[in-house]
């Protein structure tokens, strides 16, 4: 089974990156394969609403897009770093959801796909459960079935990560319960 972890920010080598590496690490050692999207090193380009995905089920933009789905479709599980960029997910982030419209064209591509979030901000309490929230909701859309950390909504962290030891626990904890969910469909 495969994990797939997006990181959502422009920022290389970021808290959200910082994330993304423990998620891989974490499913590595549970014997899962897996995979990553760094938004910091991808090219997607906003959904300009021609409706050629609908007519003729591809894509006319010519970017990283096609790839990106090719790895969504491909994972078991999904799991979505995103910074908090005026208390919500940044637009970087918003670009690929929208044009991840073409795999819901195609059949919910990713019915059933088991999705959780982890969400950072540059402090404590500045959007980051809203923030999952509105991932959450691009994943409803995609009929997904959505963990978080088996207590509450994800993983909840501040900037920087390597020193917020209860966030960074529930990031772990988020990792750990897709793969438990996972290994129930094994
Ligand atoms: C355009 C922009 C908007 C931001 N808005 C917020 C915000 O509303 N609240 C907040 O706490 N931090 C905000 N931040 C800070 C980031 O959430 C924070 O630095 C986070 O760690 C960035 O993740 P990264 O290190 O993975 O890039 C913002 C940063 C940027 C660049």
């Amino acid at each position: 089974m495969k994990l797939l972890a997006i990181s959502g920010s422009p920022r290389k080598d970021g808290n959200c990156e910082k994330m993304v590496k423990t998620v891989l690490e974490l499913a590595e050692k549970r014997g899962f394969e897996s995979d990553s999207i760094l938004l910091s090193s991808t090219d997607v380009a906003p959904c300009r609403a021609c409706g050629a995905c609908r007519e003729k089920g591809a894509c006319v933009l010519e970017d990283d897009m096609e790839g990106i789905c090719g790895k969504l479709e491909a994972a078991d599980g999904i799991i979505v770093a995103t910074p908090v960029y005026m208390g919500n997910y940044p637009a970087q982030l918003k670009a690929l959801f929208d044009r991840s419209v073409l795999l819901r064209r195609k059949g919910f591509a990713l019915k059933n796909k088991v999705g959780a979030v982890l969400s950072v901000g540059g402090s404590r309490n500045v959007g980051q459960e809203k923030t999952i929230q509105s991932v959450q909701d691009w994943m409803h859309i995609h009929s997904m079935i959505i963990v978080g950390d088996g207590a509450h909504f994800g993983g909840i962290t501040h900037n920087p990560v390597e020193t917020d030891e209860l966030g960074m626990k529930t990031v772990r904890d988020t990792v750990e319960n897709v793969c438990g969910v996972l290994e129930l469909f094994r």
